[in-house]
């Protein structure tokens, strides 16, 4: 392992798939089984050659079953191979895989996968993997308020209790503040994504299509995290 700075949670927007395939001549779904096969490669790189210990996929937003429904089918598809047969190197590396995100419209075959996906690997220790899926940081928000809010209607929480790490124990996953949030495809936007949780984070946009974002690509966006001075309000 390279004895250098990593952010300890990184989140990727693994945005331009449609893109991608578009200037190929190729459809949508092309461009997302692209972004998959990339993004295999990227986790393998990442809990094998850096200290990164967290690292949270924007996969799926809850805007996005606005989408046709056969990009939509297809990506639901793409999410059960995915994690029943292609994260198996994620497992064998020892990392834990968590979801994040509303559990309703999904169908029963991707809850399946999901479910099946957290069990295998809940024991594991060297990192951990969070997937967004049918998420949105704003409705994050709304169902922590409703957790918070049943706790202290049931009297098992005090309103004066309710402290930062209260609200990070009731979001769909307690994680480690995001230090790092890269976008690919040059689309300078948040999009929802963990909006509690990159309260501090520093942000990278390269251009390049997210197939395309390869290890070299995401060492090259690195130094531009390694030369950030994160102060953190002080001056
Ligand atoms: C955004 O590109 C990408 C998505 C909505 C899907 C991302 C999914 C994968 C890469 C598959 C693997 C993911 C996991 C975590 C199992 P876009 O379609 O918005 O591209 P465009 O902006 O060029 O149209």
């Amino acid at each position: 392992m390279k004895d250098v700075v990593y952010p300890n949670h990184l989140g990727i927007i693994m945005d331009g798939n449609g893109r991608w395939a578009k200037e190929r001549g190729l459809n949508r779904s092309a461009g997302h089984k692209a972004g998959a096969d990339n993004l295999i490669n990227l986790l393998d790189y990442i809990y094998n050659n850096t200290s990164i210990k967290v690292v949270s996929l924007y996969a799926f937003s809850t805007e996005n079953f606005k989408r046709e429904k056969n990009e939509v089918d297809y990506l639901m598809k793409l999410f059960v191979t995915l994690f029943n047969s292609k994260l198996e190197s994620i497992k064998k590396n020892n990392v834990k895989v968590v979801f994040s995100g509303r559990r309703e419209n999904l169908p029963n075959s991707v809850i399946k996968a999901m479910d099946k996906t957290t069990n295998d690997t809940k024991d594991n220790t060297k990192g951990i993997l969070n997937i967004c899926l049918n998420y949105g940081g704003d409705y994050e928000i709304v169902d922590m308020t409703k957790k918070i809010a049943r706790q202290v209607l049931d009297g098992s929480l005090n309103i004066e209790d309710i402290t930062k790490e209260v609200v990070s124990r009731n979001l769909y996953q307690d994680l480690p503040p995001l230090d790092y949030v890269i976008r690919t495809s040059g689309e300078k936007r948040i999009s929802n994504f963990m909006i509690y949780q990159s309260s501090y984070a520093e942000y990278d946009f390269p251009d390049t299509y997210f197939p395309d974002f390869d290890s070299k690509c995401l060492e090259e966006s690195l130094d531009n995290y390694r030369k950030r001075d994160r102060r953190f309000g002080n001056a």
